[in-house]
């Protein structure tokens, strides 16, 4: 079943680039006693990716905290290199949280899987966006084909 509203996060350990190389952290950590919005995508560097979807949430990171949130991040299964590399290249600075999924195991335990494998991309996952209390989903949207419902702009108006 797909993560859904009242649902806990579950505990499953991710990575962040750190200045000595990938460091683990898990959702525990990044969760408890926190309001967190997260997004999830196929890919970084990939064209709607960097374009649009982490471009929004950096340059409306400043509103969406003032609204209380705590923490944007930002999941893709990809390795910690690649994540960091890509935040690197999207200034995202202290605004947004790089993390990696590397093994999907995010992907997986929330049912948001997104199986690339006939273009040659593997497992990966879904688009989506995320409010999360204190590790409880306060709301989630699912990308149905249009880039627009997992937006920094929906998610702000939202909040
Ligand atoms: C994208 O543009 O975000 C994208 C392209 C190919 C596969 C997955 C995502």
């Amino acid at each position: 079943m797909t993560i859904n509203v009242g649902d806990k996060i579950p505990s499953v350990g991710l990575a962040t680039m750190g200045a000595e190389g990938p460091e683990g952290i898990s959702t525990d950590d990044i969760f408890s006693g926190k309001k967190v919005v997260i997004f999830g995508l196929p890919g970084a560097f990939t064209p709607t990716c960097s374009a649009k979807h982490l471009p929004g949430f950096v340059e409306h990171a400043d509103a969406i905290n003032a609204k209380g949130v705590d923490t944007i991040a930002c999941i893709s299964v990809n390795d910690a290199f690649v994540m960091g590399a890509w935040g690197k290249d999207q200034n995202v600075g202290d605004n947004v949280m790089m993390l990696a999924d590397g093994s999907a195991d995010f992907a997986e335990a929330t049912d948001l899987v997104l199986d690339l494998t006939a273009r040659g991309m593997g497992i990966r996952s879904q688009r989506f966006s995320m409010l999360v209390d204190d590790g409880v989903v306060k709301s989630v949207n699912v990308d149905e084909g249009t880039f627009e419902k997992t937006s920094a702009e929906q998610m702000l108006s939202d909040l």
